[in-house]
């Protein structure tokens, strides 16, 4: 009940942050010279695309995607410390609910510090490639991660899976999704298939942490019912401001985001190598280049033997994926829904404020070149303090409501399991 009421106060201060006028404006032009912004042809086609993503696709690597009872027993394992052989860390630890399933911090902190960011899991499952790295490529292999990175919660596949077994609870929930366990002891082709089911119930779970229509989405909605028009004059609607609205002109237009930041997600799905320094203790990292072998290598890639349908067209594309320089320090272009509260930024929450985000994509200031590439889309470009708090105001009205509240609790505190 406490962590429902917390998550409804988190939602409340970000709808006040989307209304509320940036800190920071120093507006070099008087309101009256710019009360209306003008799309151009090729931009009303972006901001067309942009909007609420709907429903999710399915996804035929999992034949459980959206079974309720593997979402629920997913739930309960999400939340479970026992999963952790020192009974101290689960999901929940580092993807905490009061901050919108990502943990305040730069650099994620398990069993010992890590060497990311710790990104949200709200809305995570329209993606089509995990982690900062896309190093896995179905959100239920993405699990096996975590579990068993000793950084994070410290399992193995067999110590995951005998929990399971031994809790009465989590196993009479899997028998029922999954069927009965095999007689112990489990073979090792036995434990690597239970841990698919694992992460097939959590894949499901994360499935209904969708979010509701953001400010940005109900303005878009009402602006293409209007017929998408391309003069906007500048008036307060609802609580999309005129800053945040020149924010989108800005960012769909000069300020190029859009060439990364496209369509509903406001990702292209792809991996860029945008040179933001790594933090001083921290080692630079190799991004999408050091993640090709291991997902290729993979039990539980979407070609692999535990993937319900091996032969989609998904698999097929994993199986041509190969290692080439340009991915050196390449990560993939994040979602940009849900911000207010995910802070620190960046793979290794290099900023943490949007102000402080901004401030590097007009400046490209401490950028380096990776050692064979950088993305040559991002130039330096010199915004205005008025561009730099519009744009702030805008990416601020892209938070999307909370997931229902039922799949917010902890279901271990005070409930009898079903
Ligand atoms: C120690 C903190 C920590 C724990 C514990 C943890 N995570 Fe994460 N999670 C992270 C970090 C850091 C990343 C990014 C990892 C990377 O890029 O290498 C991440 C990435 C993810 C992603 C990918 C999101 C995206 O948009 O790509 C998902 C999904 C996820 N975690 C789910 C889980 C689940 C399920 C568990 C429990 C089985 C879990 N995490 C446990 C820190 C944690
Ligand atoms: C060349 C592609 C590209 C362009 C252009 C681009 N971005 Fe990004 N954006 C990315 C990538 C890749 C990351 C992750 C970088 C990292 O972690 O090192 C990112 C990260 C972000 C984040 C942090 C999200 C998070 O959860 O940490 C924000 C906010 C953001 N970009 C906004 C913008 C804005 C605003 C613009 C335009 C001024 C822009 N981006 C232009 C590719 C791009």
């Amino acid at each position: 009940m406490r962590l429902v009421a917390a998550v409804a106060l988190a939602t409340l201060v970000i709808a006040l942050a989307c209304s509320r006028p940036t800190p920071v404006p120093q507006v070099t032009k008087p309101e009256s010279e710019r009360s209306y912004v003008e799309f151009g042809r090729a931009q009303i086609e972006r901001v067309q695309a942009m909007g609420h993503p709907g429903p999710l696709q399915e996804d035929p690597s999992n034949r459980h995607a959206d079974d309720l009872k593997a979402a629920t027993l997913g739930q309960w394992l999400f939340f479970d410390k026992g999963l952790s052989p020192s009974g101290t860390v689960s999901c929940a630890t580092c993807h905490r609910v009061e901050h919108r399933f990502t943990d305040a911090l730069a650099i994620a902190q398990g069993l010992a510090r890590g060497t990311r960011n710790t990104p949200t899991i709200l809305d995570a499952a329209h993606q089509t490639w995990f982690n900062w790295d896309g190093r896995f490529d179905s959100l239920w292999s993405q699990s096996h991660g975590p579990l068993s990175h000793p950084r994070e919660m410290g399992g193995t596949f067999a110590s995951v899976v005998g929990r399971v077994m031994d809790n009465q609870d989590l196993r009479s929930q899997y028998e029922a999704a999954f069927g009965r366990f095999p007689a112990t002891p489990l073979s090792e082709p036995q434990v690597e298939g239970a841990m698919a089911n694992l992460g097939k119930a959590i894949a499901a779970y994360e499935r209904r942490l969708l979010t509701g229509p953001s400010t940005f989405d109900r303005w878009v909605e009402r602006w293409r019912d209007a017929g998408s028009p391309r003069h906007i004059d500048l008036v307060a609607s609802e609580d999309f401001s005129p800053s945040a609205q020149r924010g989108l002109d800005t960012f769909t237009s000069r300020g190029n985001c859009w060439q990364c930041h496209e369509g509903k997600l406001l990702t292209d799905g792809e991996f860029h190598a945008l040179g933001a320094a790594p933090r001083g203790d921290l080692i630079s990292d190799q991004g999408r280049y050091g993640a090709i072998a291991p997902l290729k290598s993979s039990a539980f890639r979407s070609s692999g033997p535990h993937a319900d349908n091996p032969r989609s067209e998904r698999a097929a594309v994993v199986d041509s994926l190969i290692a080439v320089e340009d991915q050196w320090g390449a990560f993939r272009t994040p979602p940009l829904r849900n911000l207010s509260a995910t802070a620190p930024y960046f793979h290794q929450g290099q900023f943490a404020t949007l102000e402080e985000l901004l401030h590097f994509y007009s400046t490209l200031e401490g950028a380096v070149t990776m050692d064979h590439h950088r993305e040559s889309v991002l130039k330096v470009r010199n915004f205005s303090e008025e561009e730099l708090a519009d744009l702030a105001s805008f990416l601020r009205c892209l938070d999307g409501t909370d997931p229902p509240a039922q799949w917010l609790r902890d279901p271990w505190v005070g409930a009898t399991p079903p």
